[in-house]
């Protein structure tokens, strides 16, 4: 199976499919057409053992190999964002206010090119391929509804990969450890009493008391958090008040956390901190902390050698590069919590060619040939797996 033709033969096919769903962007939750799309386009390759989800806008679709043998997942997500793109792209986004400025047409297409790859050569696969097509992976939901809907029964192990800013082109970046941080959300409420903004002696003000908190929260990371071990706290949103003279009776805020570890270390400093600086000034506080993605840590090291492997028998050596832990966050983890797997970054970034813009922004673009060698990798990858002893 020489993967490295196959992807030369079918680069075009995977840069078309990309522009195609790069046009048709659909924000998470709403994924109806890009499903269905990609159903059709799995059954003009000849794949047609396909189950779509009933609780969300995914499917699973299985290529049977011709040897018996295991089973590799190869995951995609699917959703856009509400984003407003200003690529001047000529396949731009014809839905208004929504772009695929993450790259997740380009996880599409890699899916797509690999299983056109891996549909050709069937008959010497030994084993089967799971094609995981998942939806609203921004809200870190999707991954959680299609494993509770049997995605990943029989799967032996999971591939998955990002095109990322964040990583030269045309580097394949491969950790062999923590990848991804966990992220949190958390929300705090401010209660205080209002009074005459002359007369704040008679009120309770949620505002300086939630600037008390602000403060404090901070020494979580500078101060309490083990500084091997990285830690975000961003306030993303405050509101309060409503007129100059007014002593605010609440303020209400939101945030997010990025971490690593694994616990509630955390949720309960940040809740103690809270609680009692707003104690200390004759206010209550609420506090709700959620975990919404657990961390991407790699712990099969055999699964971080077979992709690394995989790039570098296509592309050489100088082709894979150590990736640095991230603080951004991917729903990929929850698989990870239920077979081994890994996940791989497909670096972009070129700032001689003027791509330049990192995930999420309204500008975002890549070099196509970042599609073709993701594919060629995720295709040789899961060849490789189906072969290897264990
Ligand atoms: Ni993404």
């Amino acid at each position: 199976m020489d993967i490295k033709a196959l992807s030369e033969q079918y680069g075009k096919y995977a840069i078309e499919r990309r522009r195609y769903y790069h046009a048709h962007p659909e924000l998470p939750e709403q994924e109806i057409e890009t499903c269905a799309q990609i159903k059709e386009d799995l059954l003009d390759i000849g794949i047609t053992d396909i189950r779509t989800m009933s609780n969300c806008h995914g499917l699973v679709a299985t290529i049977h190999g011709g040897r018996p043998g295991k089973t590799v997942a190869l995951r995609t997500d699917i959703d856009a964002l509400p984003v407003k793109e200003d690529t001047g792209l000529p396949f731009a986004s014809k839905n208004e206010n929504i772009m695929h400025a993450c790259g997740h047409d380009a996880h599409i297409a890699i899916l797509l090119g690999a299983a056109k790859m891996l549909f050709d050569c069937r008959d010497q696969l030994k084993g089967n391929v799971r094609l995981v097509v998942q939806p609203s992976e921004e809200l870190a939901t999707g991954a959680k509804a299609m494993i509770s809907e049997g995605a990943l029964d029989g799967v032996d192990a999971i591939y998955g990969s990002h095109v990322m800013g964040a990583l030269d082109a045309p580097y394949y970046g491969i950790s062999s450890g923590p990848l991804m941080a966990g992220a949190a959300i958390f929300n705090i409420r401010v209660i205080g009493y209002a009074a005459h903004g002359s007369e704040p002696h008679r009120g309770k003000d949620a505002i300086t008391v939630s600037a008390a908190i602000i403060n404090a929260l901070q020494q979580c990371v500078s101060r309490m958090n083990d500084p091997r071990s990285p830690l975000v706290l961003t306030i993303g949103t405050i509101h309060g008040g409503s007129r100059f003279n007014i002593i605010p009776n609440e303020v209400k805020m939101e945030g997010t956390v990025r971490t690593f570890e694994a616990g509630t270390a955390v949720e309960e400093i940040m809740r103690r901190i809270v609680e009692n600086t707003a104690a200390a000034f004759g206010t209550t506080a609420e506090f709700h902390f959620e975990m919404i993605t657990p961390p991407v840590i790699h712990d099969s090291e055999k699964m971080v050698l077979l992709a690394k492997n995989a790039a570098e028998k296509l592309y050489g050596k100088q082709s894979v590069c150590d990736m640095q832990p991230l603080m951004g966050s991917e729903d990929f983890a929850y698989y990870l919590q239920k077979v081994p797997g890994v996940f791989g970054i497909i670096g972009i970034n070129d700032v001689a060619k003027g791509y330049i813009y990192s995930n999420h922004h309204e500008k975002f673009d890549f070099e196509e040939s970042a599609v073709v060698r993701g594919c060629a990798i995720m295709a040789q990858f899961a060849v490789d797996y189906l072969e290897s002893e264990t």
